[in-house]
């Protein structure tokens, strides 16, 4: 096993011990790709979802809210396309009898030839040292070139499958490639299959196909269907965009990794709505400002990058991932979207109602184009904690598990901790944690010694521990003890509030988004 698998079991095994995630119903073994947010968890993702609704709404003038409905007319995916076209397309291995995604293998195989490459440049940079030039080796070595070009035709020839919908063409080069199942190693694959992802259900006590409904794959469609709704009632003129969080369903056949692919998870999703002819400029802006988003929480900038897509969605014009290195390596965070105008046409013709916009300035009516912003909840929670997990040595050789969780994002702004039960120091400490509780969550410790405490503290990631000793009764002063360095300073109690403010107010991070 290598060292970031080991380190992501870590992650798993962490959340489940200190109350981040639970499986779903684990008492009947579970249900697959299905997970519950345990009570530390919970705070964390509120924080997360704040934070981006400050960061969407509270700061855009031109952003509003909407909290629309899970189930939604059944014509709404018709017109949406999800069902003709949210599809997988699947193959068996007819030995292991596992299931994968076509283009997900033919991806892993062009991610393996793109490690041969990575491994050539360490080779050389160890060799030549600080001379080295990785643009002029890429250019020149003979291995790297040809590795390249491997991954290029590969590329070509696979969006061209999907451009052409050849699933026959796209089996061959599987074929071709001898692709083989990552568990079995078996090359002997069945013809590929398009499988649809929704979750279906039906309405009322009638079985018959009419009450058929679905339950919702992404959050946008209800914005589409609501767009001249708000747009009216929020005299907002174009460009605006509506903001929304909300759980969406997707029957996903490979379902792992974890909160990385689930089967209900949670999107926060933002439909941006611009004049066609505009759709690109704020296509870029939005890129950006999302980029920019994601850089504000402090987190190390090389664990994230841009993917351009080459296999774009039947409603798009240009789209693009935001993808974070998660321990299984770069994987998808958000999605950015030109998504032209298609689904509100889409919606006007299925429903027979217009969802055109009347511009005043041009004094004419026109269905806009759409720019959307689209992030997994759930994957930005594992992001955030795959960042902050460290295992640190001590000076007296022992490990600390610490969650170096953003201060403002931490389940926990800080814990009051007396430093022993008796000589009125917990009263004092229960006085102190009851005038905090009004501002921030805070957690309250009084059972064994400081120390374990403190390491309770930092495996949930409580940025400061405040803690009340004998000196405090008579000084009112107390040690407050910070999560990241370890240090301790004393502060007096009046000046506490505005210590963790400093550390932990959201507005400091908004500033910077
Ligand atoms: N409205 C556009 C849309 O839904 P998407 O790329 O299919 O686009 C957007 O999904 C985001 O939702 C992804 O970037 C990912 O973060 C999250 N997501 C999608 N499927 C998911 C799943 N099965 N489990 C967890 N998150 C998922």
């Amino acid at each position: 096993m290598n060292s970031n698998q080991d380190i992501f079991k870590k992650i798993v095994s962490h959340s489940k011990e200190y109350g981040f995630i639970f499986q779903s119903s684990e008492i009947y073994d579970g249900l697959s790709a299905v997970y519950d947010y345990a009570q530390n968890g919970v705070e964390l993702k509120n924080n997360i979802k704040k934070y981006w609704w400050a960061s969407m709404v509270q700061m855009n003038d031109n952003i509003v809210g909407l909290d629309s409905a899970i189930l939604m007319h059944p014509k709404t995916w018709k017109a949406s396309g999800h069902v003709d076209a949210f599809n997988d397309p699947l193959i068996d291995n007819k030995d292991s009898k596992l299931r994968y995604r076509a283009d997900v293998l033919i991806e892993d195989y062009i991610a393996k030839i793109e490690s041969k490459i990575q491994k050539e440049i360490n080779k050389a940079q160890k060799r030549f040292g600080d001379s080295f030039d990785e643009i002029q080796f890429r250019k020149t070595n003979q291995r790297v070139l040809d590795n390249q070009k491997k991954i290029d035709n590969t590329i070509e020839q696979m969006k061209k499958c999907f451009q052409e919908d050849d699933l026959l063409a796209l089996k061959k080069l599987i074929d071709e490639l001898g692709i083989a199942d990552p568990v079995s190693g078996s090359r002997n694959w069945t013809d590929i299959k398009q499988f649809n992802l929704m979750f279906s259900t039906k309405v009322g006590a009638s079985s018959d196909s009419s009450s058929e409904i679905y339950l919702r794959p992404e959050t946008a469609q209800g914005i589409f269907v609501n767009f001249l709704n708000v747009q009216k009632s929020s005299r907002k003129k174009i460009p605006f965009g509506i903001a929304q969080i909300g759980k969406a369903f997707r029957n996903e056949i490979i379902a792992r990794q974890f909160i990385f692919r689930m089967r209900e998870f949670e999107q926060m999703e933002m439909q941006f709505f611009v004049k066609p002819g505009t759709q690109s400029e704020w296509y870029k802006k939005w890129k950006e400002t999302r980029m920019n988003w994601h850089k504000s929480l402090g987190i190390s900038e090389e664990n994230y990058r841009f993917h351009d897509h080459d296999k774009l969605a039947h409603y798009a014009d240009a789209a693009c991932d935001i993808e974070y290195k998660f321990p299984f390596g770069f994987k998808e965070l958000e999605g950015i979207h030109s998504r032209t105008n298609f689904d509100l046409t889409q919606h006007e013709s299925h429903s027979g109602k217009k969802l055109k916009y009347f511009d005043p300035e041009d004094n004419k009516s026109y269905v806009p184009y759409v720019v959307e912003t689209s992030i997994g909840l759930d994957r930005m929670f594992l992001a955030i904690l795959s960042s902050s997990f460290f295992e640190e040595k001590l000076e007296n050789d022992s490990i600390r598990t610490v969650l170096k969780i953003p201060p403002f994002l931490a389940p926990f702004k800080a814990a009051i901790l007396p430093l022993v039960k008796k000589d009125g120091l917990s009263e004092f400490a229960k006085k102190l944690y009851d005038n905090l509780k009004i501002h921030y969550n805070i957690s309250y410790d009084e059972k064994d010694a400081v120390g374990r405490r403190y390491r309770r503290q930092d495996a949930i990631g409580t940025p400061l521990c405040i803690t009340v000793d004998h000196d405090s009764l008579n000084d009112n002063m107390i040690t407050i003890r910070d999560r990241d360095t370890m240090k301790q300073k004393r502060v007096k109690i009046k000046d506490l509030k505005s210590e963790i403010d400093k550390l932990v107010n959201i507005s400091n991070w908004l500033s910077k988004s």
